[in-house]
């Protein structure tokens, strides 16, 4: 295929991949299979390898993220990222109303949304393009995602038409959707690790993470609620917005326009009733003013703007009563109060059981036997008591006691300073404990062994066969067949997947182990910093903390765990079985930290190498790569074609323009 075909044919797959994103992700209304639109994406992802020279960071292709490890710019709002007013009762809308009326008189309209559940996002285009996405942060500055939010199907990279502004910046919430969000947390759950609180949390931690490619594999969703900038089509909020649907946004359907709060109650009445019937969360309505110039007129206090408002609803909250409490006892011994109570019907189902966090909490709310409580259950999936009706108390019961021994092995609790959960610290011989850390170590994140439920892990336990997670790697055929529901071929399973997990790399292995405070990115910079477990147990408290992202309670607990002799000798045993215990050679062959501190921009094509080879050459010589030249690049590696925007920027700077031979040089 020659270069123009070539170029012809990615665009042309890039503009037919866009529109059916938009059509999926923002009307809902797919025109072809999930198996068409994947044979097409590869068609242009290889095209694109093909011919590295047409790259374009905005292409549908790049919509998947990529590996490089990101700290967040902090860039400052060109409009303050204000919150809203809360109001709680029909009362207090009144006086909102009132005080408008005060300012602008009686000719105005209200426009009323739903209030989105989610975390707040600017985004800026510039000549129809996105260039940067900026979290609330402090309103004032916050942490430039734009890399993350460009996974974002629903929102646009590059805008349809041509009749939007040069400049301007559009505002929303991204959220997760409410049965993604179950599933997710499912997952995680099965995995081991901890759970979202809820969706909201869900949908700002997975903004906030350091992986775009990791961000790309979450179903995240945005809605867009306003427009910011000198030179809007409209003169009102409601045009604006609906303006913007033509440029490709997603704009909630369920806004309305109303002109007196007659209507503004009608919206909100109705929408707590309907919200159920959505997708997603929402809290409460916004109540806009719609004319751009009364919105001036009525100007911000420094926190919030006077010509909106947002109305809450109230969680679903029950009333019922504490049967009893139950301690259970996590794979690190922390200690989880939970609250039998009589079942009770809230928000579509029966709840009988509730979270307490810990003991503060139940002081706090001078919890005592028997009484009855207030369960609430907002986005969450666990519902949690948040009260006492005190009214109903009988007064003959005591207090709740928290328990002082592990329910489990009787062994005296402990409660570390600063800390508000209670631990067990019998980790050797407390039966939850041990099958807890087996559990998380054949985790699918972990050593993803297959066919092991709890209950097996349990009659394992029971039967001697396991103490620790070695001891997986001995288990014979004999030992699992008689098992309860076990048969030869789950058997045959999952020692053959036993067997699969030896080839888990290091960092998974390292994960796996469970210490306290390493999870999986923290994992993944041991194995960066520490190639062999040997290297990792040699290392001292004040190297550990030499490591970015390794902070002191880390890495007192990475040496509290090596200085145990049973965890010394378990490594062992799983190391004599065959456990990747040291980062695989292969990788190692290209690291270095060569490039450490430095931020390249690769423009261009080379001779030598793909772009996407000196990308990640970049990276395992511990350097950064970066989309455009800026005041932080390093160097500018220019290859031929190189765009003349970028080497002029770049001499504008004074930054140093190199060569591919310059480069490879770098590394030798
Ligand atoms: S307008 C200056 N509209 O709620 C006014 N905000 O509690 C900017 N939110 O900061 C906000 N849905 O993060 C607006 N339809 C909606 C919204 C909405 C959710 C969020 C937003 C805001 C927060 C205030």
């Amino acid at each position: 295929m020659d270069k123009q075909t070539a170029r012809k044919k990615i665009e042309k797959l890039r503009e037919e991949l866009e529109k059916h994103n938009y059509r999926y992700y923002v009307l809902s209304d797919p025109a072809i299979s999930d198996f068409e639109y994947d044979l097409m994406m590869n068609d242009l992802i290889e095209l694109e390898k093909r011919f590295p020279e047409f790259y374009s960071e905005y292409s549908p292709s790049q919509r998947v993220g990529d590996d490089t490890n990101r700290e967040f710019n902090q860039v400052e709002h060109r409009f303050p990222m204000l919150s809203l007013g809360n109001t709680y009762s029909l009362e207090e809308l009144k006086e909102f109303d009132s005080r408008i009326r005060k300012t602008i008189g009686e000719n105005f309209e209200y426009i009323c949304e739903l209030k989105f559940d989610g975390t707040a996002i600017g985004l800026r285009y510039l000549n129809g393009i996105l260039t940067h996405a900026v979290t609330r942060g402090d309103g004032i500055r916050g942490d430039d995602v734009t890399a993350n939010v460009r996974t974002i199907r629903s929102i646009p990279m590059v805008l349809r038409g041509s009749e939007y502004p040069v400049d301007f910046e559009i505002r929303g919430e991204i959220f997760f959707p409410g049965e993604d969000f179950r599933k997710l947390n499912q997952e995680r759950q099965e995995s081991g690790e901890s759970l979202f609180a809820n969706p909201r949390n869900a949908a700002a931690g997975t903004l906030k993470m350091q992986n775009s490619s990791m961000v790309a594999k979450r179903p995240l969703d945005c809605y867009l609620y306003v427009l910011l900038g000198e030179k809007l089509p409209y003169p009102n909020h409601y045009d604006n917005l609906k303006k913007a649907i033509d440029w490709g946004f997603k704009i909630s359907p369920h806004m309305e326009k109303c002109r007196d709060l007659d209507e503004v109650f009608h919206f909100i009445n109705s929408w707590e009733k309907e919200r159920k019937s959505l997708s997603f969360n929402i809290d409460g309505v916004v109540v806009k003013i719609n004319s751009l110039q009364q919105q001036k007129q009525l100007g911000s206090t420094a926190k919030s703007p006077r010509w909106a408002i947002s109305y809450k609803y109230k969680a679903e909250q029950a009333e019922t009563q504490l049967l009893s409490i139950e301690y259970q006892v996590g794979r690190t011994g922390s200690i989880t109060p939970v609250a039998n109570l009589r079942p009770v019907y809230l928000a579509g189902t029966m709840v009988k059981r509730a979270s307490l966090h810990n003991e503060d909490q139940i002081k706090l709310m001078d919890l005592h036997v028997n009484d009855m409580v207030y369960v609430e259950k907002g986005g969450e999936i666990i519902p949690k008591i948040v009260g006492v009706n005190k009214k109903e108390r009988d007064p003959s019961n005591p207090p709740v006691e928290f328990i002082s021994e592990c329910p489990e092995c009787k062994t005296p609790l402990v409660r570390f300073e600063g800390e508000a959960n209670h631990y067990c610290p019998n980790e050797k011989g407390c039966p939850p404990q041990i099958k807890g850390r087996i559990e998380h170590f054949i985790s699918r994140r972990a050593m993803d062994i297959d066919g092991l439920g709890e209950e097996t892990i349990d009659l394992l336990f029971r039967e001697g066969y396991l103490t620790d997670a070695s001891d997986l790697y001995t288990l014979k055929k004999p030992q699992l067949v008689p098992l309860e529901r076990l048969g030869e071929k789950s058997a045959d399973r999952i020692l053959s997947s036993i067997k699969n997990s030896k080839t888990i790399p290091f960092h998974r292995v390292l994960y796996a182990l469970g210490i306290r405070y390493v999870g999986e990115t923290v994992a993944r910079t041991l194995a960066k910093n520490y190639t062999s477990i040997g290297d990792l147990m040699k290392a001292d408290h004040s190297e550990l903390v030499e490591i970015n992202e390794i902070g002191e309670r880390i890495a007192e607990s990475l040496i509290l765990y090596f200085s145990d002799p049973a965890n010394k000798e378990m490594i062992d045993r799983l190391k004599n079985e065959g456990v990747q215990f040291q980062v695989d050679p292969s990788e190692l062959v290209k690291r270095s930290d060569r490039l450490s501190g430095l931020t390249f921009v690769i423009s261009g094509t080379f001779v030598q190498h793909s772009r996407d080879e000196l990308k990640s050459m970049i990276e395992h010589h511990g350097g950064r790569n970066a989309g455009s030249v800026s005041g932080k690049t390093s160097f500018l590696l220019a290859g031929e074609n190189t765009g003349p925007a970028k080497l002029q920027k770049a001499r504008k700077l004074n930054i140093p323009i190199i060569d591919e031979k310059d480069f490879l040089a770098m590394l030798t």
